[in-house]
């Protein structure tokens, strides 16, 4: 097993393995400048750590106030939605703990989708300070911890196969819906920190950091449950290289780490 793979027993247990990484990278994050930037989670793996976090012995080890929550994506739907990682992580969590509302930067699913990856690629260009150019690996110019689940089919965040934004120094396509691609660059100064893209798979309109900023934060954890992942997770993990089939394969910070927590469940098909 690599070392920066963790199984835990049961889903409860993967739960506060992840909410006791949350709480680390947070201490370590505020206690070094006073800030912790995160970026949740969506789908359903995350709901557990989030419910975790809000109970005490867990909420109390956090200094919420100094805490800005971004988003790894989100679906273009309403925000009162049960489709929305926000609504989600807003009822499991941040409506429990002390974090500030300024604080909060949801991704806008209920606008036009490229116009939100326009703005909120700034709003992530505000939290990191870094108004133009490629993303800094310097604390505070890059997010601290990223928290990503991984779908059957080797996505992650909104990152799908073969309509893959760019990043990570190889050129993408962006799928526009409509069958049209619009090739953006690579992980180059110009290339998007966040891009509009068509999941075909839900017929679903998406906003997704794309792996240029992913790969910039200091710390990237996988959470991952249920005998359903297990094939991904091998492929993902032990199998070859190919991150336009397997787009979680393109999360790999330049100066950061990737833990993934799995279950026993997800962990089942690992050599
Ligand atoms: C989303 C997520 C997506 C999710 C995986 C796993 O918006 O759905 O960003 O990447 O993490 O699809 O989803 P589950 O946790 O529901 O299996």
């Amino acid at each position: 097993m690599r070392d920066d793979v963790e199984v835990l027993a049961s889903v409860d247990a993967l739960a506060d393995a992840a909410a006791r990484r949350f709480v680390a990278a947070a201490g370590a994050a505020i206690g070094a400048r006073g800030e912790f930037i995160v970026a949740l989670a969506g789908g359903s793996t995350p709901r557990s750590t989030y419910d975790r976090l809000a109970e005490p012995q867990y909420s109390s080890s956090v200094d919420w106030p100094r805490v800005q929550v971004l988003w790894g994506d989100e679906r273009c739907v309403n925000p009162e939605s049960p489709k929305s990682n926000y609504a989600m992580a807003r009822e499991a969590l941040l409506d429990h703990v002390r974090v500030r509302k300024e604080n909060v930067h949801r991704i806008h699913g209920e606008d036009d989708p490229a116009a939100e990856a326009i703005a909120y690629e700034q709003v992530v260009r505000g939290v990191l300070k870094t108004p133009a150019g490629a993303p800094r690996r310097a604390n505070g110019a890059r997010i601290d911890l990223v928290l990503l689940g991984l779908g059957e089919d080797g996505h992650t965040a909104s990152l799908f196969p073969a309509s893959t934004v760019a990043g990570g120094g190889e050129r993408g396509l962006n799928a526009l819906g409509n069958g049209a691609h619009r090739a953006v660059a690579s992980g180059g100064d110009d290339a998007r920190w966040v891009e509009a893209v068509f999941a075909r798979a839900t017929a679903m309109w998406r906003v997704t950091l794309t792996p240029v900023v992913i790969n910039a934060a200091a710390e990237v954890v996988f959470i991952v449950s249920g005998d359903a992942k297990a094939a991904i997770v091998r492929r993902v993990l032990d199998g070859p290289r190919v991150p336009h089939e397997l787009p979680a394969q393109l999360i790999a910070p330049a100066a950061g780490r990737v833990r993934w927590l799995l279950d026993a469940a997800a962990a089942a098909a690992l050599s």
